[in-house]
């Protein structure tokens, strides 16, 4: 402001009554409202002039609110680094200035693989970064106990290490487009402030909750449940055939079921703990039984580290950190009392829903979902124990109901009709492929199909066998290759399949068509994708790293879609 309007404004304000004071601060008011909000804005840039954006990903969902938030700070005129934690160097966070992280939560409360490296570091002691300003956004599922935990950690960490939070965590559930684009819009606010960080004597709140849509539980009578193995496998996977009238989801979505736990061992438990099942507690705002807590909406099983830690603070012994069964635990650190029982209760997580891929569709089976169940068998000390989701289908028999929600899996649908596709699904990978060939078959979809499975033996763990052949007779799967891993003298898997059918996968990829993969994680997925690269290399006549790039570029395509686990 100039010197002269300066004195005249001081003198007046040095002379004024209260009042006039107050009838010129109105009239200042009334002056800036007549000049609009755009004109002030649009003379207040952005002080910041760069900022750094990293995500830590599993399925992408981070990784597209990151670009999202780079393209709209690009647009203000914010240089960005934008880059996979997987690919930041850890040495140049002493460099940073404004950071911003997009961080989703797998596992068990774990990072991402691709921000494991990041989390860890986070997690050492000695870290000081008092220059840095940064918020950071967590990606999650309310129905997981750990909800959004790594991301809620990274907060944490960074704060711990002197970061400034500029903006608060923000945590998203399964739908979260709505509460990342709040988060965003926050970020970009703060950056447009003078300084680009909010006003100096309000920082930034912690968290902010988002609002969480209810899911949906469905009642699905069950209809048949067919071993899929033939007789002298040994092995058992479930197809499994549930009425459900109301069901709505998409080929390519996954159902989420809460499986109760065993009542015997619930029964072990109230005996051991000395308590009767019929009482009432409350946790959180719930209140029921003992029983019905431990039968239906607490985990007992195989507890998380963090979770035998506070049983460890409860009855004040020492206890190693490993994860290990309530019944087992109470076998050994026995609690003193009703009340310490209770308090027990009060830290156990929630049952977690266990995800399984819909089998079916419903342009084909209305009204029905099928899903494709592998027994997950495990031995401790030599003895076989099945998962808890696993025993409870087993006892599961005709017209039973099973409770379910639909999770949806937006990532994970068909491309357009005319579209070629590719599907790598061995074992119960082979579930959502079921789906999509239904669909295709039922739209008459003109593009080809192509399948590989794979199994351990042809004659007895060839899944869903007639009608894939059904459908390749019929012409809807144009090609199928199969790998049965132990019907060699070698082991011989879907990647390896893959790699005989290098130059036709290589020309279908290289002409448009979508590459599926399901199933096991690893060592399966890792494989599979490796082998995927090696074959861009080989057949395009080029090296690793360009390799990558294509590969890259298929994925950000989203014709690269895989859902593992
Ligand atoms: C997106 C997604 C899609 C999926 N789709 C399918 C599908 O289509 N079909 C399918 O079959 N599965 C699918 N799964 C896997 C499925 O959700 C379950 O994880 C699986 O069925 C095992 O659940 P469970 O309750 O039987 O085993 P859990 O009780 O959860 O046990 C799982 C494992 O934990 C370990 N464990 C558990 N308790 C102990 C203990 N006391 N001591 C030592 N180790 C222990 C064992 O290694 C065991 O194998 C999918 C998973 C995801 C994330
Ligand atoms: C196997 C598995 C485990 C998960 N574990 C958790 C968890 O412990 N806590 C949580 O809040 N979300 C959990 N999620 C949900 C993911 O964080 C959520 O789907 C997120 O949107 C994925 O984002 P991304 O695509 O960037 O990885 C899990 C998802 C899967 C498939």
């Amino acid at each position: 402001m100039e010197e002269l309007k300066k004195n005249i404004l001081k003198e007046f304000v040095a002379t004024a009554t209260r009042e006039e004071l107050l009838w010129i601060s109105g009239y200042v008011q009334s002056a800036l409202d007549r000049l609009g909000n755009n004109t002030i804005a649009s003379e207040i840039k952005p002080s910041v002039n760069k900022i750094t954006v990293l995500y830590g990903t599993e399925t992408g969902n981070s990784k597209k609110v990151s670009t999202d938030l780079a393209a709209l700070a690009k647009k203000k005129g914010i240089q960005v680094k934008l880059q996979g934690l997987e690919q930041y160097r850890l040495s140049d966070i002493n460099r940073e200035e404004y950071l911003f992280v997009v961080m989703s939560t797998q596992g068990e409360g774990e990072p991402p693989e691709a921000g494991k490296k990041f989390y860890d570091y986070l997690h050492t002691d000695g870290l000081n970064f008092p220059n840095i300003k940064y918020s950071v956004l967590a990606l999650g599922d309310t129905s997981y106990p750990l909800y959004c935990k790594a991301g809620e950690d990274v907060d944490i960490q960074l704060e711990k290490a002197g970061a400034k939070r500029i903006a608060p965590l923000q945590k998203t559930d399964v739908d979260y487009d709505i509460p990342a684009n709040e988060w965003i819009e926050n970020v970009l606010t703060v950056l447009s402030k003078p300084n680009g960080v909010p006003t100096a004597e309000k920082p930034a709140v912690p968290v902010v909750a988002a609002k969480t849509k209810e899911k949906i539980i469905y009642k699905g009578t069950l209809l048949s449940k067919v071993n899929l193995h033939a007789k002298g496998s040994g092995r058992t996977t479930w197809h499994i055939e549930l009425l459900s009238d109301d069901v709505a989801y998409e080929a390519g979505d996954t159902i989420g079921i809460v499986p109760p736990n065993n009542k015997e061992e619930v029964a072990k438990i109230i005996a051991i703990a000395g308590v009767k099942g019929s009482d009432i507690i409350a946790i959180k705002n719930d209140e029921d039984t003992i029983e019905e807590w431990l039968n239906k909406k607490l985990c007992i099983n195989y507890l998380h580290e963090t979770v035998v830690k506070k049983y460890a603070a409860i009855i004040g012994q020492e206890i190693p950190a490993v994860k290990i069964d309530l019944l087992d635990l109470l076998k050994v650190y026995p609690v003193a009392d009703k009340n310490q029982f209770e308090e027990v209760l009060k830290i156990l997580n929630k049952q977690t829903p266990r995800l399984y891929n819909i089998a079916s569709t419903l342009t084909t089976q209305s009204g029905e979902v099928h899903i494709t169940v592998a027994r997950d068998e495990y031995a401790v000390n030599g003895v076989t124990k099945a998962g808890i989701c696993s025993a409870y289908v087993d006892t599961l028999q005709e017209n039973d109901t099973v409770e379910f929600f639909v999770q949806k899996n937006k990532r994970f649908r068909l491309p357009a009709g005319d579209k070629d596709i590719v599907m790598v699904g061995p074992g119960t990978g082979i579930a959502p492929f079921r789906s999509f060939l239904y669909e295709r078959d039922a739209t008459g979809a003109a593009g080809k199909n192509w399948l590989f499975f794979g199994e351990e033996h042809f004659t007895t763990d060839f899944l869903y066998q007639t009608e894939i052949q059904g459908w390749y007779n019929t012409g809807v799967l144009n090609k199928i290759n199969v790998a049965f891993s132990k019907d060699h003298h070698v082991v011989y898997n879907v990647h390896h399949k893959m790699k005989e059918q290098a130059i036709e996968l290589y020309n279908w990829l290289n002409n448009g068509a979508y590459f599926y993969l399901c199933g096991e994680k690893a060592p399966m997925g890792v494989e599979v994708e490796k082998t995927l690269i090696e074959i861009i290399a080989e057949q395009g006549k080029t090296d690793k790293e360009e390799a990558l790039k294509v590969f890259n570029k298929w994925k950000e395509e989203g014709r690269y879609i895989k859902d593992v686990y």
